[in-house]
């Protein structure tokens, strides 16, 4: 075959392929059987071993990358990812409708309303019709590039063919939607783990979203997620209304939830959620409310945006999903600052995606108010976050033998004394030699937030501590030094071992704010850290500072810099901040930021039109934090003017009298760079 014939058969095979990953993946119509398909791509392979030239980027070869991803790189989101503003009943959907009908002076308003899809948000790029990045979310402007791991999930097109591309009359733009797994996949996955005698994962949302930050995108194509795409921008669009772009990525090859419904005006948008709300047991993925849209595009524009989220949009949260379940024993735990808070041990019951046979009670107060007991039945449920709690007890169900909880006297974990406060319904454990409240402060040290080592978990460090290797922070700096001690333990390999240790180097280079969250000083937690590294440039100038010096920073209270103050004066964490230093962790915020920093200092800052990511309380407080100015009115001693959209009168002024102008972009990624110390 000559190159040209080849080249010929390759896009052939390619275009032909692609329309079969269509059918199958997005329209759920296969037209060929598995075998077909498989011989289709086989000789596609061997042409492409044989003209490794012709081998295309968007080739449906290409989906599983063979190479592992180092680390995710930042993307820059060139439209922010806004989040919505959530209501959570009919009353305050009312009044979203009453504000968007004041702003557009009309009656009622066309709007479409969605599932809200219970996944990870994803934003893809594509330029001339191809695929060119995969990206999270993020902070909502800069998100990570997972792209080598998106091209791997079928229903995702890596191209759009001409035709299409001139139907819809453009070729680069950014669609968005929402990458999921459905429940059944999910509880399939869930039963081959426990029958392999492996710790479930917890919930298809958490599953998928860790899938996409996995390394190796040959895992994640073999892990079933698919997406709903809801959302397609660019420049020049011919679209008018929500509804015509939805048919438009339909028309793409995107996968688009089809059950969206268009309602006249509040009360069949109000409708149309209650019908979603009821459908939600009997779907094959999970949703968590529903997603009220302005249809019309010339009105979303006309509302625009405040703070990070669209005016023209909100978010309805159903209520929290609950079960009942038996409460077999109320056991009492110990954290990482030594409060021991009591936990509901439950007969498993599966709730909203999950299996849960643990809940918390926070705390003696709680469980009197409530009148729990063991032996009860209780109603428990899932609200924002995983960890699910009790809300009430069934009283008609209660058996004569429940039994009232006592609060321990010693500490579940060491057995010394418990202590408790007057005023606070904790208890607490007060040896810091305690195993548990080791085990948790190690955990936390580790965790994404923190020092984001990778591998060094909930089951790594239980074996760890009991093992004697780890006591103190400083402890995980020099496992290196055991290396042939730690190849005796169960179930860790030398490739685990070489992979932690990795992480663990790695971790060095955290910036400071994150070391300081990873100490674990009570009540710092991860926006107090950032806060502390953004005014102290390292740890002696914070171990310097007295304790009213700390309190002066902004939203930084008195219980936070009692808490610092005394943490620093402790003459045992301060041995171990000396030994980590002295291993490499980064107590500092480096040089990088303190230059840049200076730039806002002693400077005049007047803010014009609405800014899209922040409130302008938000930017005057963090030009003020980073020493600068914000004043209301321009003149010539003003040094920037910042303008968002709609600028009015205030930026002819600074053009009229030269004072440099910055875009929200521009100043968000001064604030950015400066604030990531
Ligand atoms: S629209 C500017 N539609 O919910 C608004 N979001 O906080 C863009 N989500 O981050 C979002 N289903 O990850 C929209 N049908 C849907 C959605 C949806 C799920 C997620 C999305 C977003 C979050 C809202």
């Amino acid at each position: 075959m000559t190159k040209a014939e080849a080249f010929k058969r390759i896009s052939e095979l390619s275009e032909v392929l692609q329309e079969h990953d269509h059918c199958y993946y997005v329209l759920s119509r296969p037209l060929i059987s598995d075998y077909e398909y498989d011989m289709l791509m086989k000789e596609l392979e061997a042409l492409e071993a044989e003209f490794p030239a012709l081998v295309m980027p968007d080739s449906p070869t290409q989906r599983v990358g063979k190479d592992l991803t180092k680390d995710f790189q930042p993307v820059k989101h060139q439209f922010p990812m806004l989040s919505l503003a959530n209501t959570y009943n009919e009353d305050e959907l009312i009044d979203f409708d009453r504000r968007v009908q004041e702003l557009l002076e009309q009656g009622d308003v066309e709007y479409i309303v969605e599932q809200k899809i219970d996944g990870l948000s994803m934003s893809l790029r594509y330029e001339h019709g191809r695929l060119v990045t995969g990206a999270t979310r993020g902070d909502g402007e800069t998100g990570e590039d997972v792209t080598a791991n998106v091209k791997t999930i079928r229903s995702i097109p890596l191209s759009i063919n001409k035709k299409l591309l001139a139907e819809v009359g453009a070729d680069s733009f950014e669609v968005r939607g929402e990458i999921y797994m459905e429940t059944g996949d999910f509880k399939k996955l869930n039963e081959e783990r426990i029958g392999r005698d492996e710790k479930p994962f917890v919930n298809p949302r958490n599953f998928s979203s860790g899938t996409m930050k996995l390394q190796d995108p040959a895992i994640v194509a073999q892990r079933p997620l698919k997406i709903f795409t809801y959302y397609l921008l660019g420049a020049n669009l011919p679209f008018k209304s929500h509804e015509e772009n939805l048919q438009a990525l339909q028309k793409l090859g995107f996968r688009v939830n089809p059950a969206f419904k268009k309602c006249n005006n509040i009360q069949e948008a109000i409708e149309a959620c209650r019908l979603f709300e009821e459908q939600r047991d009997s779907l094959p993925f999970e949703i968590d409310g529903a997603v009220v849209k302005v249809n019309q595009l010339s009105r979303q524009r006309q509302l625009g945006s405040i703070a990070k989220s669209p005016r023209w949009a909100a978010a309805v949260k159903f209520k929290a999903k609950q079960a009942s379940t038996l409460l077999r024993e109320i056991t009492w735990q110990v954290g990482r600052t030594g409060a021991i808070t009591p936990v509901a041990e439950l007969t498993p019951v599966f709730l909203a995606g999950s299996t849960i046979s643990r809940a918390t009670l926070h705390n003696l107060d709680e469980i009197q108010r409530k009148d729990i007991r063991a032996g009860d039945t209780v109603l428990i449920e899932k609200g924002g976050d995983v960890i699910p709690k009790v809300v009430s007890v069934v009283v008609e169900a209660r058996p004569e033998d429940s039994r009232a909880t006592q609060p321990p006297v010693i500490c579940p974990a060491c057995s010394e004394p418990v202590f408790r406060s007057e005023d606070e319904a904790a208890l607490y454990c007060q040896n810091a030699s305690c195993p548990e409240q080791i085990k948790a402060k190690l955990i936390h040290f580790a965790s994404r937030g923190a020092m984001d080592i990778e591998g060094l978990g909930d089951a790594i460090v239980d074996q760890f501590v009991d093992k004697g290797f780890l006591r103190t922070f400083a402890d995980i700096y020099s496992l290196k030094d055991k290396r042939d001690e730690l190849t005796t333990l169960e179930r860790f390999g030398q490739k685990s071992i070489d992979n932690l240790l990795e992480a663990i180097e790695k971790s060095k280079e955290q910036p400071f704010s994150k070391v300081l969250f990873a100490m674990g000083i009570r009540f710092v937690g991860a926006g107090a850290a950032r806060k502390l590294a953004e005014q102290f440039t390292d740890i002696d100038a914070l171990m310097q500072a007295a304790e009213e010096e700390i309190t002066n920073i902004y939203e930084i209270g008195k219980s936070i810099s009692a808490s610092v103050s005394s943490f620093l004066a402790d003459e045992k964490n301060r041995d171990l901040i000396r030994c980590l230093r002295e291993s490499g962790v980064n107590f500092s915020r480096g040089e990088r930021a303190e230059i840049r920093n200076n730039f806002f200092t002693g400077k005049t800052f007047v803010l014009t039109g609405s800014l899209q990511t922040l409130s302008r309380d938000e930017a005057e407080e963090k030009i003020s934090l980073l020493g600068g100015k914000a004043t209301s009115s321009v003149s010539k001693k003003t040094n920037y003017v910042i303008a968002g959209e709609n600028a009015g009168s205030k930026l002819q002024k600074a053009i009229d009298l030269k004072v440099s102008i910055l875009s929200e972009e521009e100043f968000t990624k001064l604030l950015n760079d400066i604030i990531a110390v």
